[in-house]
């Protein structure tokens, strides 16, 4: 079995080995190619128009690993301060960055030096100087309480080894009345965390995936309102590419989701 720890060292792997790529050049790997770099066709640059992927350098877009489009239906505001939780090569943090303006602020946070890395020489080609990236998880934001309006997230909560404590410190740094914008991939209901490993590898963010029902308790135990998960595309076999949403509206208690326990070796690539 594998540790929780030993499985997000393996995340980090994986995404600085992604990160790499794309600055070498080399195709990047990352959610959706469980075997080993093989089905991304419902992940990454694709899922951005070709306005959004116009405002970006290229090496964001190529860097896209993602299974939505956050700042689609996030609803941004000049002068809104956003976070995005596993911000990768930066691209929903660029776009968020010129979205709320040069009185607003978007935050992206990641635990991936080479991401991050990359992240920042991203931000400086596309020319936005409202960004900060931060270096640390997500089951521990390195931000204060109430100091957000809005959490961007683009296919990473799957691959938390702590989702709970994720959702918890959502709630703890929304302002009240905050709200989340958020893709992930979601699992049907029906499907047991078996049978979603079965279905691909947890560092292709498949087999760590909540089902619906998990996500929007653990929403409501968090402290959220007008909670909604909605599929939007097929990844896998009962499992989907989603948009999560939900506003702050009370104060965050432990979400008492069920632990889902590492059940897949992460490796491939
Ligand atoms: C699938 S990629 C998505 C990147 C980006 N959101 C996008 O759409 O391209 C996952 C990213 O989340 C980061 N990540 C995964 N688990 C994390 C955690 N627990 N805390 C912080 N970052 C994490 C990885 O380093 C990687 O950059």
């Amino acid at each position: 079995m594998t540790t929780a720890d030993e499985l997000r060292d393996e995340v980090r792997r994986r995404y600085a080995e992604s990160a790499r790529a794309v600055s070498d050049g080399t195709a990047g790997c990352g959610c959706g190619s469980g075997s080993c770099c093989s089905d991304g066709a419902n992940f990454g640059e694709v899922l951005y128009d070709t306005e959004q992927r116009g405002e970006l350098p290229d090496a964001a877009v190529l860097a896209s690993l993602g299974c939505g489009n956050p700042t689609a239906v996030a609803d941004l505001h000049e002068g809104e301060t956003v976070l995005d939780l596993g911000s990768g090569g930066g691209i929903d943090v660029i776009l968020s960055a010129r979205r709320v303006g040069p009185t607003g602020i978007a935050y992206g946070l990641d635990m991936t030096d080479e991401m991050l890395a990359l992240a920042t020489k991203n931000a400086k080609e596309a020319d936005v100087s409202n960004v900060h990236f931060l270096k640390g998880v997500i089951e521990h934001i390195p931000l204060p309480a109430s100091s957000v309006d809005v959490i961007i997230s683009n296919c990473v909560i799957n691959l938390s080894v702590d989702k709970p404590a994720v959702l918890t410190e959502m709630a703890r740094v929304l302002r009240p009345g905050g709200r989340i914008g958020i893709s992930d991939v979601v699992a049907e209901d029906h499907l047991s965390s078996s049978e979603r490993a079965e279905r691909g590898s947890y560092v292709g963010c498949i087999a760590g995936a909540l089902s619906k029902g998990e996500y929007e308790a653990g929403l409501e135990a968090a402290g959220f309102e007008d909670v909604s998960v909605e599929f939007t595309h097929e990844v896998a076999d009962g499992m989907h590419g989603a948009i999560v949403k939900a506003v702050k509206t009370s104060e965050p208690e432990r979400a008492g989701l069920p632990v889902i326990q590492p059940a897949t070796q992460a490796g491939c690539c």
